[in-house]
């Protein structure tokens, strides 16, 4: 039986666009039975209904304490019977007693190499810190934010004149390979939370390496 995803959004819901054109795949083992936004406005809740999915608002402005929309948002989760939630562009902090009840079926992207840039503007801080290589993180959520352990990662070279625009084009369209490819791979127990690493099943192997400036040629 496939896995039902909950993806929690709060803006434009690129990633989430990803997930739903990855499990329209006939061979991908798992199905979108939510999508959540804290915003009533996202734009990505469009894509949710074009896509015929069912969606909840959970405004966060409806709640008193961080501690009782997660509640709200646990309970929503647990009605509809989810195994896995993907968080894409959810721009809320989830309380640790959320975050450890769903540990190991709470997953996040993050448009960094992590641990490096954590947090917000992360574009204009890898510009502004010279890197070479840039790219962005699929990993399971723990209490500290943008942390826990990774799942995949995709990176990209900075190229020379990079500005914030197009340095975030070309990471986003690497996140849209990255998550649904990492979703597959937790869904089908071949990439298990354990302690502060993800195990992997031997068939996951990748070859190559980015190098920035190229190497030397033989
Ligand atoms: C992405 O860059 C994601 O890595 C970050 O928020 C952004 C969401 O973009 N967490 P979208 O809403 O999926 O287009």
């Amino acid at each position: 039986m496939a896995a039902k995803l909950a993806v929690l959004i709060s803006g434009r819901g690129t990633n989430l666009q990803s997930i739903i054109d990855a499990v329209a795949k006939e061979d991908f083992p798992a199905e979108i039975t939510l999508v959540i936004s804290n915003r009533p406005k996202a734009a990505g809740l469009d894509r949710a209904a074009k896509a015929g999915i069912p969606q909840q608002v959970i405004d966060h402005k409806d709640f008193k304490t961080r501690e009782d929309f997660d509640a709200a948002l646990d309970e929503t989760l647990r009605m509809a019977e989810v195994d896995y939630v993907c968080l894409a562009g959810f721009m809320r902090l989830l309380t640790p007693d959320f975050v450890n009840d769903w540990r190991g079926r709470l997953i996040n992207i993050h448009p960094s190499l992590l641990p490096a840039f954590r947090g917000l503007h992360v574009q204009e801080r890898t510009i502004d810190a010279g890197v070479k290589v840039a790219g962005c993180s699929v990993h399971f959520v723990s209490a500290e934010v943008d942390a826990g352990p990774i799942i995949g990662q995709a990176a990209i070279p900075v190229l020379p004149g990079e500005n914030v625009e197009s340095l975030t084009a070309r990471i986003l369209e690497q996140e849209h390979r990255l998550y649904p490819a990492c979703i597959k791979l937790v869904v089908e127990g071949k990439a298990r939370i354990s302690g502060a690493l993800v195990q992997f099943d031997s068939s996951v192997v990748t070859e190559g390496a980015l190098l920035n400036p190229p190497a030397l040629a033989d």
